[in-house]
């Protein structure tokens, strides 16, 4: 049968961004959970143009980004730079789409939903300007698993230190790192201050070599020496969890991990908590997975987390010197919950609003 042919009535979707890292894993969960779909439509910039993507097991042509390529749109998610969805989410919008914006354009603007599943649902049924924003990949990261705390404990701090994957930068990341692991692999380089930088040459989208390496910085510089990756993690935490004075301070590092962010988070809160809470809680959270028993060496690493869906927490510990307070490592693929997964579940939410 014509696969097409049972699709009729169904909402279309477009997918502005499919040929990059969050857009071609965007694509594999579609093809993945139930077909909701009437057309996915695929939409790239000209270079992308004619080029044909695999999606619910079909292949299907990519076309450039125009007004046209909206026309028919009920939702369309951007996965593509802040600038191009500045310019063209608002043109979906106006050609009668609901945009779900992947990118950091519009999170702060009061008038968007900046929107988890797991968090704070509600939120993406008031979206007057018809965009609801993802948040950004490292807060995504770990913030339905610090969401349940926060709605057993009630948050009042968050302390957090990133280590984040390349993929994190794009595919431009992914590449990047590929290529400075060829440079260095069977050498006996990371022994002398320089040796590496002189190897890798060009460090791509990172400022410093990222293989054999750790890099104390992500995002672009902004006052007071933060990155916009750290602004980014205490302005969003602070708007999906709905605490507007939330102290939050981060310093965020990329590593040379494919895919996958980790999190070593210190979190305070208004009473005093026990581990032994601390995992119920974590335990029946939707969307967490605890993995918490280093005796058997079991704790969340990237390589082992990397492709999956939840959010993975172990190293619990109640903090020494603050009962109020809890230590934790949590990993989330960044590309994944991080990104594509968070964007398909507003997506298929949204959806089953329309009218049929
Ligand atoms: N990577 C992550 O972990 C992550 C997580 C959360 C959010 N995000 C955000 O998601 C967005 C996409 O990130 P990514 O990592 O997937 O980047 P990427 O791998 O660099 O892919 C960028 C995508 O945007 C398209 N594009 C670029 N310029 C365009 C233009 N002028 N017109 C139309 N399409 C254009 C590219 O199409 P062509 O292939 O045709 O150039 C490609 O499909 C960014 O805003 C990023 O900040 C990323």
């Amino acid at each position: 049968m014509n696969p097409a042919a049972g699709r009729a009535g169904r909402p279309t979707l477009a997918v502005v961004g499919a040929t990059g890292a969050v857009g071609t894993v965007l694509l594999g969960i579609l093809s993945e959970h139930a077909d909701i779909w009437g057309e996915i439509r695929l939409i790239a910039s000209p270079r992308s143009a004619g080029r044909k993507l695999a999606v619910r097991g079909e292949q299907v042509e990519v076309v450039a980004l125009t007004e046209d390529a909206f026309d028919g749109v009920h939702l369309a998610v951007f996965d593509v730079p802040d600038e191009v969805s500045a310019r063209w989410a608002p043109v979906a919008v106006g050609k009668g789409a609901v945009v779900i914006d992947n990118s950091g354009a519009f999170r702060m603007d009061p008038d968007v939903p900046l929107v988890v599943p797991e968090v704070n649902p509600h939120a993406a049924r008031v979206r007057p300007r018809g965009i609801i924003a993802n948040p950004n990949c490292t807060t995504l990261s770990m913030i339905v698993a610090i969401g349940a705390l926060h709605a057993a404990f009630g948050l009042s701090e968050l302390v957090v230190s990133s280590y984040q994957a390349v993929s994190g930068a794009g595919q431009a990341g992914i590449d990047a790192l590929r290529e400075q692991h060829a440079r260095v692999a069977g050498t006996d380089l990371g022994t002398q201050p320089g040796d590496v930088r002189r190897a890798v040459g060009d460090t791509g989208p990172f400022p410093a070599p990222v293989a054999l390496n750790v890099v104390p910085f992500a995002g672009s510089l902004t006052e007071d020496g933060w990155s916009s990756e750290e602004l980014k993690v205490r302005n969003e935490s602070r708007k999906i969890l709905g605490l507007p004075h939330l102290k939050v301070s981060a310093t965020c590092v990329r590593v040379p991990v494919v895919t996958t962010h980790s999190l070593a988070v210190h979190a305070r809160f208004e009473n005093e908590v026990t581990v032994a809470g601390a995992h119920e809680i974590l335990a029946a959270a939707p969307g967490v997975v605890l993995c918490d028993d280093p005796a058997a060496g079991e704790y969340p690493t990237p390589a082992d987390v990397v492709g999956t869906d939840p959010t993975w927490v172990g190293r619990v510990r109640r903090s020494l010197d603050d009962p109020c307070a809890l230590e934790l490592f949590v990993c989330g693929d960044n590309l994944r919950k991080g990104a594509a997964l968070n964007a398909v579940q507003i997506a298929e939410a949204v959806a089953a609003e329309l009218p049929s």
